[in-house]
């Protein structure tokens, strides 16, 4: 039986698998990958993995099964997978917006591991949230260490799922209309494009490790920046009048909302 199979190989299943194989988890034979296309099919195979586009395979022959398919085609590729008992094996998913009792419908008696990553897992930078549906999941450290390698994991209770889903899987998103804003508002001011980005993007980094390193509350850390009349005080009164915190407090709840609906 393979030690893990993963379902689908696009972008998050393939940084998945990156941060496996670097971080030495897993040997190339104890992995299975079900891939859709002949394309790649033929890439990972020519690559020494084991590959199938038979999905009962997975299905019959696998300790983990890892789940990185969109979530509308879960009905059409796990059609098949009722017919099987996965009793002491564990399904992971990390689709957006299903929640561990619709996983479960689809694998009878398995241990379910529900998981929420973001794009920064393609440069093994990504920060995912994990919960499971029972306590004594034996897998659920085999699971840590798979999101772990692909960056940092944490467990957090499933009802705080889609709540938390502004906070790492779509920030990316929201951070790249940030940097972007300013980048464009320094090239229509004359700054060229490649020294805008790497002004805007290092100072966003090294603002956000000041967060995580600094004693200092981020009120003060803001404080920190300003002088009465000065430049950054220009600026963010202009964000005040514009109601900036309270536009990205409700961007925070579409978020969270949208994931409540399509998890109905
Ligand atoms: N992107 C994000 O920011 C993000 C963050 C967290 C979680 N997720 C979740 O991660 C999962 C995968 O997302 P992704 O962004 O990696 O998507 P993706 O790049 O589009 O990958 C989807 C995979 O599904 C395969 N596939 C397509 N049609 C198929 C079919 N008819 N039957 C079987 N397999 C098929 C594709 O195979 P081929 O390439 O061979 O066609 C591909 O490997 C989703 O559930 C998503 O909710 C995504």
């Amino acid at each position: 039986m393979y030690q893990l199979a993963i379902l689908g190989v696009g972008k998050m299943g393939s940084a998945i698998l990156n941060g496996i194989m670097k971080s030495c988890l897993y040997k190339k034979e104890d992995i299975l990958l079900y891939v859709h296309s002949d394309e790649k099919l033929d890439y990972y195979s020519k690559n020494g993995y084991q590959v199938t586009n038979n999905v009962e395979r997975v299905f019959e022959d696998s300790k983990i099964i890892l789940l990185a398919i969109k979530p509308q085609m879960f009905p059409q590729v796990l059609e098949s997978s009722k017919k099987y008992d996965y009793t002491a094996r564990c399904v992971i998913s990390i689709a957006a917006g299903l929640s561990i009792s619709y996983i479960e419908g689809y694998f009878q008696n398995a241990f379910v591991v529900r998981a929420m990553p973001n794009t920064p897992a393609q440069i093994g930078r990504g920060v995912t949230t994990v919960c499971s549906n029972d306590s004594s999941n034996i897998y659920f450290h085999s699971a840590m260490n798979i999101f772990n390698s692909i960056g940092v994991a944490y467990e957090i209770e499933e009802d705080k799922m889609d709540d938390s889903l502004a906070l790492n899987g779509s920030m990316p998103a929201y951070l790249y209309v940030f940097a972007k804003a300013f980048i464009e508002d320094a090239k229509e001011n004359g700054i060229d494009f490649e020294t805008a980005k790497k002004l805007a993007v290092e100072s966003i980094k090294s603002s956000c490790d000041m967060i995580l390193e600094s004693d200092d509350s981020i009120d003060t850390l803001i404080t920190n920046v300003c002088s009465k009349g000065g430049t950054t005080l220009a600026g963010l009164d202009e964000l005040k009048k514009n109601n900036f915190e309270e536009t990205i407090k409700k961007c925070a709840r579409a978020c969270a909302n949208r994931s409540k609906e399509l998890s109905k």
